[in-house]
This record gives C-alpha cells, structure tokens and sequence, in this order.
C-alpha cells in the first residue's frame, strides 16, 4: 500500500511538470492553460489511490495514463463550456471565451488523442484491457453529454432518466478512473468490478452535488457561474426533484427568456423560489449522502486491505462529503 502522502506529491509533479507539444501555440497554448489552471483532479487522484492499495512502486506505466484521465477529462469540459454556453470555468475564462469556439474544437480534439497517447503507455499485459476500458468509457461520455442536451428541450425527464444520463457523462469517467488503477496495479476482475462499481457512485453523488451547487453553491469556490443550468434549462436533480415533490410551474419558468441581465436574475430567482418551496435542497443533500453510502458499500465488497477501505472511504468523503 502506497501512502497517500506519497500519492499526492506525485500528483503534483506529474501536473508541474507534464509535456505538451510546444506548437502550434495556438492549439497548444489553450490546453496548457487549462491543465494549468488545475481543478480539483479526481479522477488522477482515484486511479492512483486505486493502483496504490494493490502495489508499491510508482512510473510512468501508471502515472501516464492516470495524467490522460485528466487530459480526456479536461477536453471534455472544453467542449461542454462551448454546449453549455458557459464563460467561466476553474474561476477563469473558458477557453471557447478566451480564445474562439473553433480553437477550443480544436484544442479539446487534440486533447483526446494526447489522453490515448498517455493510455498506450500502460504495461504490455494489461494494456488490451486498458485500452478497451477508456475506450468504451469516452464514447460513454459522448453518450451522456448528448442526452444532457437532448434533455434541455424535453418537457418531463424521469429520475430514471436523468440518473442514466448523469451515470454516462460523470458516473463511467469516475469508474474508469477507480478500475484503471487496480487493473495496472493487477487486482483481479472481481477486485476491479467493485472498484467500477464504487467510482461510478460516486460519480453519481458527485454530479448530484454539482447539480446542487450549480444552484446554492459560492462561485468564487465552485469557480463556474452560478444558475447555468437554470439558465440553460438543463433537467438537473434539483429540477426533476421540484416536480417529483409538487413544485408546479417549473416547467414554464424554466423556459422564461433570458436573454438581458435583469431577466437572467428573475428567472434565476424565479426557479430557485421554486426549489426552494419544496425544500429540494435538503433532498439532494439526503440522495448525496445516500449515493456515496452506496459508493463504499460497494467498495467493501472488495476484498482489501482494511487501510485501502479507509483510504476510499477518506477519499469519498472528500469528494462529497463536506456539509453543502
Ligand atoms: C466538472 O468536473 C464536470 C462534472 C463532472 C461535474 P470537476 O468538478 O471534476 O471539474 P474540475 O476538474 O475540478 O475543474
Ligand atoms: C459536464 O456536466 C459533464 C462533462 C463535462 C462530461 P456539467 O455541464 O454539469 O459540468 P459543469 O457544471 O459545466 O462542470
Ligand atoms: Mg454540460
Ligand atoms: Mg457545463
Ligand atoms: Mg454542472
């Protein structure tokens, strides 16, 4: 087992000093900002507290693609700012903003290739199942991103619905990343599934709390604008909870103009009243709480060192466990 305060500095050095091709600026430039900017990231961390319960030794067999995860998922926020509209991201502009939308096409498609390229550089005997892993995780994502939009123009998204949909473009990223680390650190398939199994529910609660404090969070910590999604018209959780619980007129509020500053507030104003009338925000706590509960059981069907369970639930707990 590989401590976590080991774990961390070699976070941190694998992001000081990774290497991007150096031109053309303009496609390069725009990706060296945003892995730069940092985040909080995740999903790097969980690949190698994963691998770190089954091994000791660390390189860049494991180190690689854990740095792809966060490359792979750095270009989706890239283009998910363009579909979103979004100007602000990790407390700065988004690229789409900065720069154009073609250079954020642009610079999120090579982005991909480099989290492939990153990928390819597994150890020879896990590197089929590595490949197939990622492989059918990115075009998960793409899955689930479609669905979010669709869902923006549906009138009625089921919870159901929307659990698919957010288990597709946040749950299998998160999955892949826990299963990553102990298919490289060579824990068997069951060890692995569980491993899957607690990333994705995480990654389930992790998207609710994102869906919560895209609406009640602080933007200065959350380092997005705050009300998108009600903007937007998303069908987040807080949404479909509103309705399920009796909230009449979400709907209709959520496709109130918004095109002027005053009516972006009124109608953020308007939705949140909502909300707030049925006291969704409570709710969401209660299913964030319930869904990363889930995440570890899952994990404790492992069979793992105690101090491995510890450390998944720590990690849990960091991700969503703080009091919204
Ligand atoms: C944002 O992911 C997109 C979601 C899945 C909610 P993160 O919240 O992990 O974003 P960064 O990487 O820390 O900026
Ligand atoms: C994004 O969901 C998930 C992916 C980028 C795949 P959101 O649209 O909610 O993410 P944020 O809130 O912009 O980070
Ligand atoms: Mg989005
Ligand atoms: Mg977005
Ligand atoms: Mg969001």
């Amino acid at each position: 087992m590989i401590q976590e305060s080991t774990l961390e500095q070699a976070l941190k050095d694998l992001f000081a000093h990774i290497q991007f091709q150096s031109e053309p600026e303009g496609l390069y430039d725009p990706l060296r900002y945003m892995i730069s900017l940092g985040g909080k990231r995740i999903r790097p961390r969980l690949c190698l507290l994963t691998y770190g319960i089954f091994r000791e030794d660390l390189g860049p067999w494991l180190l690689e693609p854990a740095a792809g995860l966060e490359v792979f998922h750095t270009f989706t926020l890239i283009h998910d700012d363009i579909m979103d509209r979004s100007a602000l991201r990790r407390g700065s502009q988004t690229v789409w903003k900065k720069w154009d939308e073609d250079t954020a096409i642009l610079s999120g498609d090579v982005m991909c290739i480099d989290a492939y390229k990153r990928m390819a550089q597994a150890p020879a005997q896990v590197l089929p199942q590595v490949l197939n892993l990622f492989s059918r995780t990115a075009s998960e994502v793409c899955d689930g991103q479609q669905m979010d939009m669709d869902f923006e123009k549906h009138d009625h998204v089921s919870m159901e619905q929307y659990m698919q949909m957010i288990g597709l473009k946040t749950g299998v990223l998160i999955a892949c990343a826990a299963q990553m680390g102990a298919l490289i650190g060579g824990a068997d398939t069951r060890n692995q599934q569980c491993l899957y199994d607690y990333g994705y529910n995480l990654g389930l609660a992790f998207q609710v709390a994102d869906d919560y404090l895209d609406a009640y969070g602080d933007e200065k910590v959350f380092g997005k604008p705050i009300g998108g999604d009600i903007l937007n018209a998303k069908k987040s959780w807080l949404t479909i909870k509103a309705e399920q619980l009796g909230a009449a007129g979400i709907a209709e509020a959520l496709k109130a103009p918004a095109e002027t500053d005053e009516e972006k507030t009124a109608k953020i104003a308007r939705v949140k009243a909502l909300y707030d009338s049925v006291n969704v925000a409570d709710a969401a706590k209660g299913t964030i709480a319930d869904l990363s509960g889930r995440a570890i059981l899952k994990a404790a069907e492992a069979d793992l060192p105690e101090e491995g369970l510890d450390a998944l639930k720590r990690f849990a707990h960091s991700l969503v466990g703080r009091s919204f």
